[in-house]
């Protein structure tokens, strides 16, 4: 029996070939695994992540609520058609604080990974109560309950907490002062912007709804929609580190 004919062993007995089988993926599946013990993180740093403001995660509290992520992925793959559609593919940090993540499995509708500042604060709103008025083949339900809708958000600090407990880094004074920084982002008075960017660095204070009124549950959607990918500036990252 030369050489070449020996797996012939394997084909005529089942048991010899299911243990062949097992010690061949083992070998695969230790390759794999074993890194994940001996490296302190598979998240590679970047900078500019932050965790989100309490208006951001009022308007993500809502967006699982409505159930957007049914239609929307939020997570860009690293392949060619998707980085020309949506931007630099994601990183895994960029959703190292999302509990739940939102990647989604079905994309009836765009990747939403770098939706933010892609369109005004008014597109948003006509999108969200109507989305054929802007969009006119779209399929995308309309939510118009969401700008007539005041948020509700008493429990905010207490959201915080609980994402702190599962390790975003959320201080003290951010978790104290939840409801005044939510305040000062969603109007456009400028009481409590800076303290607002000087512990949420990027953080955009203005009215996302009408200006003057009571922040709605549409204008927390908004700012969260409006910051999504826009936390890491890539234009940092190209050429100089190689980001994989
Ligand atoms: C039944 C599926 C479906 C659901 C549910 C849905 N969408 Fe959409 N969405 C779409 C489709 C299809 C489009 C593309 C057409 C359009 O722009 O309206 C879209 C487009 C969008 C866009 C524009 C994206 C871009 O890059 O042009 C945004 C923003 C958006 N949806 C947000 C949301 C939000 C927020 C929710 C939840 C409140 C939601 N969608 C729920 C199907 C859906």
């Amino acid at each position: 029996m030369s050489l070449w004919n020996k797996h012939a062993i394997f084909e005529k007995n089942s048991i010899i070939l299911v243990l062949g089988v097992l010690i061949v993926i083992s070998i695969g599946g230790l390759v794999e695994i074993l890194p994940l013990f001996y490296l302190k993180s598979t998240i590679e740093k970047v900078e500019g992540m932050r965790p989100y403001t309490p208006l951001e995660l009022a308007g993500r509290n809502i967006y699982v609520r409505e159930g957007c992520y049914n239609c929307h992925s939020q997570m860009i793959r690293a392949l060619r058609d998707e980085v020309e559609r949506y931007g630099h593919y994601s990183l895994a940090s960029e959703s190292m604080y999302d509990h739940p993540f939102q990647w989604g499995s079905k994309r009836n509708g765009p990747d939403l990974a770098r939706v933010g500042n892609k369109y005004s604060d008014e597109w948003h709103r006509r999108h969200l109560e109507n989305p054929r008025s802007v969009v006119p083949g779209s399929i995308m339900p309309g939510y118009p309950w969401l700008a007539k809708t005041p948020l509700q958000a008493e429990t905010i600090a207490q959201d915080m907490k609980v994402l702190a407990i599962e390790g975003v880094p959320y201080s003290d004074a951010m978790i104290t002062n939840a409801s005044a920084d939510l305040k000062a982002q969603g109007t456009d008075d400028d009481a409590g912007a800076t303290a607002l960017v000087e512990r949420y660095p990027k953080a955009i204070a203005r009215a996302y709804g009408d200006k003057g009124k009571a922040i709605t549950e549409a204008d927390a959607l908004i700012a969260y929609m409006q910051m999504l990918g826009t936390l890491v500036d890539f234009k940092l990252y190209d050429g100089k580190a190689n980001l994989r």
